[in-house]
């Protein structure tokens, strides 16, 4: 699908990489393991899928991968940078200089343009905005007609596209998306997706999205499963029917294969 498809994994170097990632919450007979020894690496420049049913950890795992959360043990590294050794501060820096988001819910300043939404986590680091570069972005994302509207003037799929461009605006190391697709129509949806596809292919990005959809899972480089806070699976090249019977596997708790987890 991608130039570097065909490229051994252990080639790439890892924009982001969990290793034994435990995450509990509560405590004693509250206690559920959202997370329960995952190891895993998003491999630079590449469109990486996240699915599993609902609660298995997805959120949990690109919330400890981006510093949002905290693991209760084993290390999120982004690049070189172990997480778990930064302050709160430095923390806060990380991610608004090195990470890009984007959420099922648009997350878009309603009393600030487009333009203003795109450039905002810029703006807030002191960063110039590089014209050429963002001129570039606002076509990569098809809203140079509509820089100076509102959010509130713009349809859901235009909203999401904001979103992505302001996730990229600042070229972090890599891009998390939970559920991007989430809010929109199909048509829409698979506007975000290709965009987000393009992206990575055009300018080298990591991006590591969630998605419980077959055919959004079918745009990224590789699928990898969750079942229960663990990594069951993992499929290169993934088409939509194929993580469809995936996913069906799941649903009549047939028995997971684990053929493919590792490495
Ligand atoms: N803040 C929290 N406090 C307690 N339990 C939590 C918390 N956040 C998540 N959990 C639990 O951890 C488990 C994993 O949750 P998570 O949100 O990561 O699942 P998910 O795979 O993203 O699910 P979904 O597809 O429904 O979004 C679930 O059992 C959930 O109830
Ligand atoms: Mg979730």
């Amino acid at each position: 699908m991608t130039t570097t498809g065909t490229r051994p994994r252990a080639a790439l170097p890892a924009a982001v990489r969990v290793v034994d990632a435990v995450k509990v919450y509560g405590r004693d007979d509250t206690e559920v393991r959202a997370l329960d020894g995952v190891s895993v690496d998003f491999p630079v420049g590449r469109f990486t899928a996240v699915m599993g049913p609902s609660g298995s950890g997805k959120s949990t795992l690109m919330h400890c991968a981006a510093g949002l959360d905290t693991l209760s043990s084993g290390a999120a590294l982004l690049g070189d940078t172990d997480l778990s050794t930064l302050d709160d501060r430095r923390l806060t820096l990380l991610r608004r200089d090195r990470i890009g988001f984007v959420f099922q819910a648009f997350n878009l300043l309603p009393t600030l343009t487009v333009a203003e939404n795109i450039t905002l986590p810029l703006d807030l680091a002191g960063r110039t905005v590089d014209r050429a570069r963002f001129d570039r972005l606002v076509d990569t994302v098809g809203l140079r007609d509509r820089l100076h509207h509102r959010p509130s003037e713009l349809s859901g799929g235009q909203q999401q596209r904001v979103a992505v461009a302001r996730a990229f605006a600042g070229e972090p190391d890599v891009v998390f998306a939970d559920e991007p697709t989430g809010n929109l129509d199909s048509r829409s949806g698979e506007e975000v997706l290709s965009l987000l596809g393009r992206t990575v292919r055009e300018t080298g990005r990591t991006v590591v999205m969630v998605t419980h959809d077959p055919v959004a899972a079918a745009h990224a480089d590789e699928v990898i499963f969750l079942a229960d806070g663990r990594l069951v699976d993992r499929m290169p090249d993934p088409t939509a029917d194929r993580v469809l019977d995936r996913m069906k596997a799941f649903d009549s708790r047939a028995p997971v294969t684990t053929g493919g987890a590792t490495p």
